[in-house]
């Protein structure tokens, strides 16, 4: 199987250095004109001037003539809870009257009520619903998918969530455990956290990543200790979302491949995350949801040289958001990263998030072929259409996965 993308106007091919993208590198992002690409078995074989690439193929080439629209890198959307039965519209109406995420969590709402609704689900009715919600990150041009489980608090339910986690989308897929995402009402927290411990040997062959909610009313610095003391798997940390606990600082010590939300993190946490190579994982649209002021110091970040990636967090609690363009539209308007600093965030510097860095993210050769062609001309045109997807075509792995 053999496509050419002809005719490209504007080529954001990501390319660089083999490693996530800090400082200046974020503005960095491999702008080419009237380019084309080859691809080959899924994969991307040449990347040149289009009129080069249009003299080397012939009829055994299948054409995508992309008619001078801009071409990116799919989106990589690094930090997602993407299954789950049900929605929580009724936290925005209780929200829009002046409730607080905390006020609406005594109330009986909150992730125990997404819980709920997760543990009645069937597994393919569960599977149905994370489908429509990869669906709609596939049409906003997201074609790798980090997804969470955590809405099980129980060995049965969280093993059910990552095999749907395993069999969704039309993307790729990274799984990562998250029992300790909250406290079931039947346990006690310490009672929770060994049965959290407890699960590992049978979640473990189906995640890549194990996760820990670190706030108060959730878990301790000393619960996310004993919990990956207990694993081998990855670890990444929500922490310091409502408040600086010294989160950053927590996920330096545990050598955590990433820290997640990081809205209070001040600069000793900041340079704690650099020390340790932590990678920050920002997500603005959970601040915007909440009708929160405080997103976090992107800017900072940068500044002190992190690889700072942006995600939409898509949940149906704090971020009913699964779309990455919107993530973008807020990073440029709230936290001042500019256009190219936030399509880094949201491809290349999110594969290495993943350690995917090697397959995705770019437009390389030897990379898979996960492209979106826009309905656009300048990729500053993708976070300036605020809450519009510029997609016209998608591919994953070579195919179109979803076109208008
Ligand atoms: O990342 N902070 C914890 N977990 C999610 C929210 C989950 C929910 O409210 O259902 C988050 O914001
Ligand atoms: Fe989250």
């Amino acid at each position: 199987m053999q496509t050419a993308i002809l005719n490209i106007g504007q080529l954001v091919t990501m390319a660089g250095p083999k490693r996530p993208r800090i400082g200046n590198e974020l503005r960095e992002i491999g702008l080419i004109q009237g380019a084309g690409v080859m691809i080959r078995d899924g994969q991307i074989v040449a990347v040149a001037d289009s009129n080069r690439i249009e003299a080397e193929i012939d009829s055994r080439w299948e054409v995508l003539d992309a008619g001078g629209r801009l071409v990116t890198p799919g989106f990589v959307d690094a930090h997602t809870h993407a299954v789950f039965a049900g929605n929580r519209a009724n936290e925005l109406e209780m929200r829009s009257t002046g409730k607080s995420y905390q006020e609406i969590k005594a109330s009986g709402g909150g992730i125990l009520s997404s819980v709920r609704a997760t543990r009645e689900a069937s597994e393919d009715d569960l599977l149905l619903s994370a489908q429509t919600h990869l669906n709609w990150m596939l049409e906003s041009g997201t074609t790798t998918v980090e997804v969470k489980s955590g809405y099980g608090l129980d060995l049965e339910t969280e093993l059910k969530m990552l095999r749907v986690a395993r069999r969704i989308g039309k993307q790729h897929v990274c799984a990562t455990f998250l029992g300790a995402h909250s406290v079931p009402l039947e346990k006690t927290k310490d009672e929770y956290l060994a049965e959290v411990v407890a699960m590992l040997t049978e979640v473990e062959p189906l995640a890549e990543f194990c996760d820990i909610f670190v706030e108060e009313g959730y878990f301790t610095a000393d619960d996310a200790r004993s919990l990956f003391s207990a694993t081998n798997l990855k670890r990444r940390l929500h922490v310091d979302q409502f408040g600086d606990h010294g989160g950053a600082v927590l996920a330096a010590e545990l050598g955590a491949r990433t820290a997640d939300h990081l809205e209070h993190t001040g600069l000793e946490g900041v340079r704690a995350l650099k020390r340790a190579g932590v990678t920050p994982v920002l997500l603005p649209a959970s601040v915007y949801c909440l009708g929160l002021v405080k997103y976090p110091d992107a800017r900072g970040m940068i500044d002190e040289g992190l690889p700072v990636v942006l995600a939409s967090d898509f949940n149906p609690g704090t971020a009913p958001c699964p779309s990455l363009p919107f993530v973008m539209s807020l990073a440029c308007a709230h936290m001042k990263m500019t256009p190219a600093e936030a399509l880094t965030a949201c491809t290349i510097n999110a594969a290495y998030a993943l350690d995917r860095g090697h397959e995705v993210g770019s437009i390389e050769i030897g990379k898979l072929a996960d492209i979106v062609v826009h309905d656009a001309e300048d990729y500053r045109e993708i976070p300036y259409w605020t809450g519009k997807s510029t997609a016209n075509k998608v591919l994953v792995g070579g195919q179109v996965a979803w076109q208008k």
